[in-house]
């Protein structure tokens, strides 16, 4: 019998910026994302060293066309339907909704787009899992506001996210307001358009533009819950538990901190108050939080309903400055764990610590957690047959779906699993296509030729399988 409840959300999680393309048709606006080009000039912009707001006609900007989601999608939805998806997570595109991001009135074309894609999912009984901003941030706002540095950006979002309810609030049950909003401390371009000029207080801007996305999301939580009482809104973790290097107490606390760095956003965002740990850190580093007398309460009353997040890897910690072989791994830096092995994008691999973060997150918090990204990211190659024999993904999502089953047994409420990139999209961290995560292979390179033509993998039917016995997989 599968340890698995029986209205488990299996399905899969994309992107708007690095799957639906488009990304000037329709009405929509510039954003954010849209700047990040591939090769060496990705990752400075990411932190925040940007030079220009405008597309560079010199440079390839992956998400301009993507894997053309925005024409495809009712295709790649029958192949999602045939392994059976309960749930599809994707993100509305702010831009796509409002092309300054504070226009008077919401774009019509982007609005009808969503209303399309969410009938569709229903016409297959995939329930719609909406993401309202993942990464982006209309370039407007930048320009104008220097984006979430400003207070302003809350209203703006405010008004986003009710006219996302009221369009929506028959289509959609399940809603999470910022992916991943600890990225803001690691790729602050990415996780807030937060762009730096020279002599900037970096930490202030940052911890400043995280108290307005906090807001921001606390107003959301609010709005969703009185314009469509029957939804579940939740936040967004790039959740992995840090291991400490030895029992050192010096490396216990270490990794205690790192990972409060990250718990942060989530101990304001469900738990509904700063927790003290973050008060003394603002202290120690003389940060001073600018705050409205309305914003304790706001949080206070406006806490989330339950816990997406995305695992990939656990991160290890040592104060020891001998101990310092470093890895990647979805952003943080990591100490190289001897016990464990590596993707090809070296992202350290363990499934043992999935179970062991979906344990720290519902101690800590109490919630449904859903589990609203995993996956591998690796080299596909296409066979003589034209088959994908992706062994390895399969390999790699068994193994942390067994441990996501044996985190339910150690009493962890999990609503769902939707594995990352289903369908081939584009890398958010390198911008390549290379890095595939799909049961589908989408046939387009990293210099943006291919036909876009569509091919069932190997872990395709495997998928199918896993869903249709309700996660028993042999
Ligand atoms: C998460 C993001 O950080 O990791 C996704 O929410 C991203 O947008 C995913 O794609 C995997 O990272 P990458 O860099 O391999 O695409």
């Amino acid at each position: 019998m599968s340890v698995f409840p029986e209205n488990f959300l299996w399905g899969g999680a994309i992107a708007a910026n690095q799957a639906d393309g488009a990304y000037l048709e329709g009405g929509k606006g510039l954003t954010s994302v849209d700047l990040l080009p591939t090769g060496k000039k990705r990752f400075p912009i990411m932190l925040g060293q940007v030079d220009s707001l405008v597309p560079d006609p010199n440079e390839f900007y992956p998400s301009h066309e993507a894997i053309d989601f925005y024409h495809h999608y009712k295709e790649d939805i029958a192949l999602f339907a045939e392994m059976g998806f309960k749930s599809l997570r994707v993100s509305i595109a702010w831009a796509r909704i409002f092309p300054n991001g504070n226009d008077e009135t919401p774009n019509e074309d982007g609005l009808q787009f969503y209303d399309d894609l969410f009938d569709e999912l229903r016409k297959h009984s995939i329930e719609p899992v909406v993401t309202m901003a993942h990464f982006d941030v209309p370039v407007h706002l930048i320009e104008q506001y220097g984006s979430w540095r400003s207070r302003e950006l809350v209203g703006f979002f405010e008004t986003y996210a009710k006219t996302l309810f009221t369009r929506y609030k028959d289509k959609v049950k399940y809603w999470m307001t910022f992916n991943e909003i600890n990225m803001l401390l690691h790729l602050p371009f990415v996780g807030a358009g937060l762009v730096f000029k020279e002599g900037d207080n970096k930490k202030q801007i940052q911890y400043q533009a995280a108290h307005h996305q906090l807001v921001a999301s606390a107003l959301a939580v609010k709005a969703c819950h009185e314009i469509s009482p029957d939804a579940k809104i939740g936040c967004m973790l790039a959740a992995g538990a840090t291991y400490p290097y030895t029992c050192n107490p010096d490396d216990i606390f270490d990794a205690m901190e790192k990972d409060r760095e990250s718990f942060f956003f989530i101990d304001v965002q469900s738990r509904g108050e700063y927790p003290g740990y973050a008060k003394r850190f603002f202290r120690d580093h003389g940060l001073s939080i600018e705050m409205n007398d309305q914003d304790e309460a706001l949080l206070k009353n406006n806490t989330v309903d339950y816990i997406g997040f995305s695992y990939y890897a656990s991160r290890a910690t040592s104060t020891d400055p001998e101990v310092n072989s470093t890895t990647a791994g979805n952003v943080f830096g990591s100490i190289e764990n001897p016990y464990l092995q590596k993707s090809d994008w070296g992202w350290t691999i363990d499934p043992k610590g999935f179970r062991i973060t979906a344990n720290q997150l519902y101690d800590r918090y109490q919630k449904p957690l859903f589990v609203v990204e995993n996956g591998l990211g690796a080299i596909d190659t296409v066979n003589e047959q034209g088959e994908i024999e992706d062994h390895y993904r399969i390999d790699y999502l068994a193994k942390h779906i067994e441990q996501m089953g044996e985190a339910i047994q150690d009493g962890v409420e999990i609503i769902g699993y939707t594995s990352w990139g289903p369908i081939d999209i584009v890398s958010a961290s390198t911008g390549e296509m290379k890095k595939r995560y799909g049961f589908i292979y989408v046939d387009k390179d990293n210099e943006g030729h291919g036909s876009l033509k569509r091919t069932r993998k190997k872990s395709f039917y495997w998928y199918k399988d896993v869903i249709a016995a309700n996660g028993i997989y042999g």
